[in-house]
């Protein structure tokens, strides 16, 4: 079932509600966090109450769920710099505890290990938030991936360095892997807020509901978790059949 409010703001507005809210009740609580433009807004609305509200962040732990290889953290395009713009510079985040991938690891395979154990040693994610890729894909597990994955490398998908070349000044410049964190990881998270907006999402959310629960569809993955809220906008619900969502005021 499908949560659908009005527009991006109002997404925002209820997203935020619920970081805060767990920050309050559990100050030292682990986030898995994600990137692009649909949590931009997410980070604006979070950043404003949690200032609003004198909210201490400065004992919460966060996991990315990914990193492009080959990018560093200075770069204007990583996700290290993505978060620290929208959200870790704004509060009063300990940065030490802030864990984003590193896109440029002397070993790679060792990264991803460490990065996966590094998560279950923290004693595992409270709250993780979800963007989807218009091919379904979470983090940056493309279609096909394993559902049982931990962190590791993956080659970009055409359609995903096509759709995230929006952001770089040509296609040659659009790293063709990255690292994620794995599907298991995701799914291992004790609470999952999935969110789409906008009406590029539209064909994707109603993939989403008409597939089973399928690899070939990373997001259906998420439908066998206990405690996933799935919130879109009503641009992204636009395809969805009246009864596979509820409006929310
Ligand atoms: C980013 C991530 C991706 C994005 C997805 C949607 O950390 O994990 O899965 O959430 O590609 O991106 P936007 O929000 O830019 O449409």
């Amino acid at each position: 079932m499908f949560l659908v409010f009005k527009d991006p703001q109002a997404v925002a507005q209820f997203v935020s509600e619920r970081l805060v809210q767990l920050i309050k009740d559990k100050p030292e609580a682990i986030l898995g966090l994600a990137t692009g433009s649909t949590m931009e807004p997410v980070y604006e609305r979070f950043c404003q109450d949690a200032k609003a509200q004198g909210l201490d962040v400065s004992k919460i732990t966060s996991f990315n769920l990914d990193e492009y290889i080959g990018l560093s953290s200075e770069h204007p395009q990583s996700y290290h710099y993505y978060m620290n713009k929208f959200l870790f510079d704004h509060l009063d985040f300990a940065k030490h505890q802030t864990f984003v991938p590193d896109g440029t690891p002397e070993d790679v395979e060792l990264h991803c290990e460490q990065y996966s154990q590094k998560i279950a040693d923290y004693g595992g994610i409270d709250l993780q938030l979800l963007g989807v890729g218009g091919n379904g894909h979470i983090g940056f597990n493309e279609p096909g991936t394993p559902f049982e994955s931990r962190t590791h490398v993956i080659d970009l998908s055409d359609q995903t360095r096509i759709d995230n070349g929006r952001f770089f000044d040509s296609m040659d410049e659009v790293p063709k892997r990255a690292i994620t964190m794995g599907m298991k990881d995701i799914m291992e998270a004790k609470q999952i807020l999935f969110i789409a907006t906008g009406p590029n999402k539209a064909q994707v959310v109603a993939d989403l509901y008409a597939s089973d629960y399928d690899e070939q569809m990373p997001a259906s993955m998420l439908k066998k978790h206990p405690d996933t809220l799935f919130i879109i906008d009503e641009k992204a619900a636009a395809q969805l059949p009246p009864d596979a969502y509820q409006v929310m005021v």
